[in-house]
């Protein structure tokens, strides 16, 4: 339809049709086990135009015979639009977004999306609540799997790849859904990592770490934002109109739908900041809330008040416009059941989805520490242990359509390739201590031992005081430590742990190497092998710092500079320090090793005088010194030396991943412009004029850099 004619249908519609569009229920259950919600009004509502959109749904079948009601039982024959939240794939389950960010592969990104996106299309979603953009620096926080990690820079690119990914040229694409970002804004910024918990930030933290992901979505026209459950400086989010509207509407100049996130509408209430329901509706809808997500605040109330003058039919309309808009755009007046395929699981792990999915574990994947034993040779007898050698439930939360029997576990990829290896499940006796008498029976060359927290500690309300590996996996290390065997530890998480005691075993030889494993999804135990013995060379680099302990979180590589800088070798004892740690990060955001040996040199400036009118071209060799081709991640920071505000360290304002042949040397450029120096100043976008240091390297701990200045001209 055209914009006229969305016009008519919006003045033809009934202050309670207009409303319904603006309430988003959740319908969940399949057509044989039938809705597993209270529901039953779901029928009766819908069959009066009083619901606008359905969340949950994974049975094309019941999605059909909703669908059904809403065009062709209601007066204005207005289709409903199923969102559900897709985020790292839809049955084929890639990488934790955490993990895929540690690829820093925007293009392959892209194309896991797609494959996201065309397995979601194909079975009745037409929006997805992804990409989680939330910065995040505390890894006690359970969603930090969900999101980009620590760095503005890095999250932003990756926020456009998500959103290109999923809708493509045109979302009415038969294979591209509409996306939503989320959790605007702040959200991973809670106090203590405690989910739910409320954020304080100044507008200079807001405009230069929080916004620029969500802006960038914005820019790749991402459909749909959402509100977090926070508040925000004092005000929660889905009743913020400073956020919603002139953060979100006048500055990032978004001009799609907003939505609450689940129930946060009715919960204004608890954050007390209404005192019924009544109230809720008022402030969220004034605040610029356009959909409410399953509390009923809007549909029980929204009529009063129009009637009582408290909110505009102007607004409403608005709103409501929008919505239609977003369902136009979507194709669906013309092709209401254009994405509700019966024979959806046909569409599912086709052999290209998997190979993408190989693709992105392959290089979500951190090597954190190898002394030479990786990798390993399949000849060589190796002992398998521990409580993930086996196990199914890698794939992560927020698992989409995921079902568990496809996941590949390391074992099974073991059999296939029929691997000279033994796997030892029991190690645990009757009193619940250990006991390696079975693994005493084999012979063996290296030990791989699968350590970690399961994937039901990360995500939606998983925040953790102790992120250390559990204590009995630990008592095993020990015990395998007294074998004097080659020992790989291998660690599934969810978000970084506290490694200190393992990198410690690795200095003094205890153990041989260390490798991130995340959790990641339907290929994982097939990648991890390969990676284990060598068909893959990893390449992620870590896009979250690693704590040395659990007291420096919130610890991150951006940290504004201070005046007691600590520096190294000074026996200054007043400043910026721990007495009883080290002010420096276990693995530092952007490390990551490889199979490869890669060396910088020649690090060059074109020019060394930059203004809003040049460019400066920055370049350096990479040189792969060893035997094994593999993936290196050029990193591009600057210092800025003096600004009219306190900046961070360093800023990350670049990155390439290229790939070196054995003892091939590449030459790497960038260009830096003004606006890559820019920094905000409260909401203003500030230019600092003077001096930076411009470091290039393989990660954020770098000390070797180029001094620029940039003049005003
Ligand atoms: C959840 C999450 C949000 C999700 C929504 C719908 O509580 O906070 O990320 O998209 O509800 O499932």
């Amino acid at each position: 339809m055209n914009k006229d004619e969305i016009k008519n249908l919006l003045n033809s519609m009934t202050l309670d049709e207009k409303i319904g569009q603006l309430y988003q229920t959740i319908y969940t259950g399949s057509a044989n086990t039938g809705p597993t919600f209270n529901t039953s009004n779901v029928i009766i509502d819908l069959k009066k135009g009083l619901i606008g959109s359905i969340l949950g749904l994974c049975d094309n079948k019941v999605i059909y015979d909703l669908q059904k009601v809403a065009v062709e039982e209601t007066r204005l024959h207005i289709p409903l639009l199923f969102c559900n939240d897709i985020i790292h794939g839809c049955r084929t389950i890639f990488p934790i977004n955490l993990a895929m960010s540690c690829s820093w592969n925007v293009d392959l990104i892209e194309k896991a999306s797609k494959v996201a996106a065309f397995e979601s299309s194909h079975s009745g979603v037409h929006l997805t609540f992804s990409p989680m953009l939330d910065l995040t620096r505390d890894p006690r926080w359970g969603r930090v799997m969900e999101g980009n990690g620590e760095d503005p820079y890095l999250s932003s690119k990756l926020a456009s790849s998500y959103v290109k990914g999923y809708q493509q040229k045109n979302i009415s694409g038969e294979n591209a859904i509409a996306s939503c970002a989320k959790h605007f804004v702040g959200y991973g910024a809670c106090v203590g990592g405690r989910d739910y918990d409320s954020v304080d930030m100044s507008d200079t933290m807001l405009y230069n770490f929080y916004l620029p992901p969500f802006k960038e979505a914005i820019n790749s026209d991402v459909k749909m934002v959402m509100s977090g459950f926070h508040s925000y400086n004092n005000l929660p989010v889905t009743g913020n109109g400073y956020l919603l509207k002139k953060t979100l509407r006048k500055k990032l100049k978004f001009k799609g739908v907003t939505i609450s996130d689940y129930n946060s509408v009715s919960e204004l209430i608890n954050h007390k900041v209404c005192k019924n329901e009544y109230d809720a509706a008022n402030l969220a809808f004034n605040a610029g809330l356009d959909i409410e997500m399953v509390s009923d605040c809007y549909i029980n109330n929204l009529k009063e008040l129009i009637n009582n003058n408290k909110i505009s039919l102007k607004d409403l309309d608005e709103k409501v416009y929008s919505v239609l808009m977003l369902k136009n755009e979507l194709g669906l007046f013309e092709n209401p059941y254009g994405k509700i395929y019966p024979d959806f699981e046909k569409y599912f792990l086709l052999d290209d989805s998997v190979t993408t999915a190989k693709e992105v574990a392959s290089e979500s994947i951190v090597l954190l520490e190898n002394d030479g034993t990786l990798p390993l040779n399949k000849f060589n007898k190796t002992l398998f242990i521990g409580p993930f050698v086996d196990e199914k439930k890698v794939i992560g939360s927020w698992g989409g359509k995921a079902n568990f029997n496809d996941t590949i576990t390391l074992k099974e990829a073991l059999d296939n390739k029929k691997y000279n290896y033994c796997y030892i499940e029991n190690y645990i006796n009757k009193d619940c201590g250990i006991d390696i008498s079975e693994v005493k029976k084999y012979d063996f060359d290296t030990i791989v031992y699968t350590i970690g927290e399961t994937q039901s500690e990360s995500g939606e309300s998983r925040s953790k005081v102790d992120l250390t590996i559990p204590k009995i996996q630990d008592q095993l290390l020990d015990e395998l430590i007294k074998l004097n065997k080659k020992i790989i530890l291998v660690i599934f998480a969810g978000r970084p742990l506290i490694l200190t005691k393992y990198k410690d075993y690795f200095e003094n030889k205890l153990i041989s190497g260390i490798v991130y494993a995340w959790f990641l999804g339907t290929t994982s135990g097939e990648v991890l092998i390969d990676t284990l013995y060598g068909h893959i060379n990893p390449s992620g680099k870590l896009s979250m710092t690693f704590p040395n302990s659990i007291g420096q979180i919130p610890i991150y590589y951006n940290r504004n500079s201070s005046g007691r800088p600590f520096k190294e070798n000074e026996n200054n004892e007043y400043r910026l320090r721990y007495i009883d740690c080290s002010l420096k990060p276990l693995y530092p955001f952007g490390y990551g090793k490889s199979y490869s040996n890669f060396e910088y040199s020649n690090i060059y400036l074109d020019k060394d005088i930059m203004s809003k009118k040049s460019k400066i071209k920055v370049s350096c060799n990479v040189t792969n010194n060893s035997n094994i081709g593999g993936k290196e991640i050029v990193q591009l920071y600057i210092e800025c030396l003096c600004g009219k505000y306190v900046r961070p360290i360093k800023e990350l304002k670049g990155f390439k991943k290229i790939y070196l042949k054995p003892k091939e040397t590449k030459n790497v450029s960038f260009y830096l412009s003004y606006k890559d120096l820019a920094f905000y100043v409260n909401d203003k976008l500030n230019y600092d004029y003077g001096d930076y240091l411009i470091y290039l390297g393989p990660n954020s701990d770098l000390n070797n850099y180029c001094k620029i200045k940039f003049i005003e001209q």
